[in-house]
This record gives structure tokens, sequence and C-alpha cells, in this order.
């Protein structure tokens, strides 16, 4: 049995974690954080990880970056591993995550779902072949709750991209600021904003008379939440270090 604290219990990922683990008998809910108290929670929320009743085994954060000094000092402090899924944090920040893996275990990933990280290969196998060739842009479409844009996956993918180009490419945001031809080495990367799209993301491989397009979608936020509960129970029993989700399905 896996103990775990949600971090953002009040949220749109927080309850659907909640009930996801409702489902299952290899872990249960001890406690969630959030700044609102969501009434119809089975368990104690309080304001900050420091007010947590019990200890939780791991601590699973969907929640907003400023949320991230505090469960990092509660985590290192009392040893508890943390998954941190929250998206739109500063250069500063991840480097602090980073800094926490030295002591404690830390899940860390813009997207908990397989079949993004399964792109996410693609596209690397896609951009070696390709490389100078074919201009390389990503879409991402997500609802208009979302604050922060460009997606973290879409960092995270064009990241997965850069990793294997020889030349690699800067991220071009806003083309309507500049008046001039994209270059070779840039990946245009864009945001589209509407309704309730619960995540897609879409790569563009565009070379002369041929286009070769890779694409997710996710229909539903349980692909999200299901990962980051995988990754909490495989977090338990480790020593300190950074984990991803190629590490949880190499012990698979
Ligand atoms: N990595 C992934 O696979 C993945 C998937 C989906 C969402 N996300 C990210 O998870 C985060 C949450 O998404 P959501 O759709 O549930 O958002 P949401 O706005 O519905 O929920 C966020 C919750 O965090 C709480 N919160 C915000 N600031 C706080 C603070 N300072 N202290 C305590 N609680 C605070 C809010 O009250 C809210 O209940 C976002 O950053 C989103 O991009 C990541």
């Amino acid at each position: 049995m896996t103990n775990i604290a949600i971090c953002g219990a009040s949220g749109k990922m927080g309850k659907v974690i909640a009930d996801i683990i409702t489902g299952r008998d290899d872990c249960k809910v001890v406690g969630g954080i959030d700044k609102v108290a969501d009434s119809g929670a089975d368990f104690p929320i309080v304001a900050t990880a420091a007010e947590l009743p019990v200890k939780p085994e791991v601590i699973i954060d969907f929640s907003h970056p400023s949320t991230l000094d505090g469960l990092l000092d509660y985590c290192q402090t009392n040893g508890v591993p943390i998954v941190i899924a929250t998206t739109g944090y500063s250069e500063e920040q991840i480097a602090k995550i980073k800094k926490a893996a030295e002591l404690i275990p830390v899940f860390f990933t813009f997207n908990m779902s397989l079949g993004i990280n399964l792109l996410a290969e693609l596209a690397k196998k896609a951009a070696a072949v390709l490389e100078g060739q074919f201009d390389i842009e990503i879409i991402e479409k997500h609802h208009n709750q979302k604050i922060d844009a460009p997606s973290g996956t879409a960092i995270m993918l064009g990241n997965a991209i850069n990793e294997v180009l020889e030349q690699k490419c800067e991220y071009v945001y806003d083309r309507h600021s500049v008046r001039a031809k994209r270059s070779k080495t840039e990946i245009g990367m864009h945001s589209v904003r509407g309704g309730t799209i619960v995540g897609e993301h879409e790569i563009i491989f565009a070379g002369r008379d041929e286009v070769i397009s890779l694409k997710h979608e996710a229909h539903s936020k349980s692909v999200f939440a299901v990962g980051s509960v995988n990754a909490a129970v495989f977090l338990k029993n480790k020593e300190h270090g950074l984990f991803e989700m190629g590490d949880m399905l190499a012990e698979v």
C-alpha cells in the first residue's frame, strides 16, 4: 500500500487522481494540499504541505508553480518522494527541482501519458533522419482554462527533438512581431486555446512537396492521472534521484 498526498487536490487533475486511487487497492489518499478546500473530498485538505496531518509516503503535485518552494522544503526535510507534474516552471525553478533530486526521489515530467512519451521517441527518430531537409513546427491545443503557453509538453517535445539534432534549433513562439522568413534552425511553437480540449500535440516535418505529421490526442485527463499514480507507486522505495517516464517503463 502506498500512502499518497495530492497537491492541487481541489483542482481538475487532483479530483481525477483521487478517483483513480479510490479504484485501486495498492495505494490510498491520506491527505490533500490546496489553497481551496474541496468539501466533497473524503480526506483532509490543508493549505500547505507543512500542515498535513499524516506524513505521506509520496506526494503527487498537479497544482501551480507557486507551490514549489513549500513542497520541496517539506519533502527534503521529511524525506518524502515527490511526483511533479505541474507545468509552467521557470528555469530557476527547474534547477531547484534537479537540486532536490540529489536528496530525495523526484519524478518530473511535463507529460504523464505513455502515448506522449512514445510520440517524443518517434519524433526523435524522424528528426534524426530528416534534419536539414524538413522544417519542424509544433502545434499544441488545450482548453480555454490553461494558463501557461506553450504547453510544457510542447517544450518537452522540442527538447527531445533538439537532443538528436546536430544543429540545435531555437524555439520561435511569435512570428507576428518579426517580418522575416523562417530560418532552418528554428522550431515554431504554436498554441491554440479553446473549449474543453484536453490536450493535442502535433509535430509537423515539412519538406519540399511532402509533409510528415506525428500527432497525439488525449481524450481524457485520466491518461495523465493513471501515469502519475503509477509514478508514485514506482517512486515509493527509490533512493534519491531524478526519474522520468523512461525509467518507469524500463522497470515494467
Ligand atoms: N504533466 C502532466 O502530464 C500534466 C497533465 C495535466 C495537467 N498538468 C498540469 O497540472 C497543473 C494543474 O492542472 P489542473 O488542470 O488540475 O489545474 P486546476 O487549476 O484545476 O488545479 C490547480 C489546483 O492547484 C491549487 N493551487 C494553485 N496555487 C496554489 C497554491 N499556491 N497553494 C495551494 N494550492 C494551489 C488551486 O487551488 C487548484 O485547486 C497545471 O500546471 C497543468 O498544466 C500536467
